[in-house]
């Protein structure tokens, strides 16, 4: 099944929004299969942002991201990369629906509280960044026959 990064970032850790986020993603359906709590170095934040290193926020939002404590996820499901985006709403808080976790609970594309892979490609390589293989968990959770209908 598809597996994908999610990350509360300090400001959602900060603001007490764990289990608010946590709580999303776990009703929809989706099975939290790794999930720790770390404060990433700057080099590491550079990492998961170097697609973004010639952008002129770069350097502000390592910083940003390195600053406190992080909540660091990996959720499986069918969809869930593309829906998780969904869950999540627009990268600026301003144009994110409401119902969505940045509509709901953010206001400036700076602190937008959460973030989520954006493909298959990077959700793997952001899976293999934070988690060593030995930290995501297999199993078959009850509710697996209620939300897809298969034995
Ligand atoms: P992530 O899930 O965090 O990767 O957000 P995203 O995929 O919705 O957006 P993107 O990867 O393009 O940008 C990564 C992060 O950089 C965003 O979540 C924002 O916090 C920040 N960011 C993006 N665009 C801007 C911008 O124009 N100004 C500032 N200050 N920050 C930005
Ligand atoms: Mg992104």
């Amino acid at each position: 099944l598809e597996r994908t990064f999610i990350a509360i970032k300090p400001d959602g850790v900060q603001r007490g929004l764990i289990s608010e986020i946590i709580s999303r993603f776990e009703r929809k359906g989706f099975k939290l299969v790794a999930i720790k709590i770390v404060v990433p170095s700057k080099d590491f934040a550079q990492k998961h942002y170097h697609d973004l290193k010639t952008r002129p926020f770069f350097d502000g939002l390592c910083d940003f991201l390195s600053s406190g404590p992080v909540v660091a996820m990996v959720w499986e499901g069918e969809g869930v990369i593309k829906y998780g985006r969904k869950l999540i709403g627009a990268t600026d808080p301003q144009k994110s629906e409401p119902g969505t976790i940045r509509g709901d609970l953010a206001v400036v594309v700076g602190r937008n509280i959460i973030h989520g892979s954006d493909g298959p490609e990077t959700a793997k390589e952001e899976v293999n960044l934070w988690f060593k293989p030995e930290e995501l968990v297999n199993y078959t959770s009850n509710a697996e026959k209620w939300i897809y209908g298969v034995n």
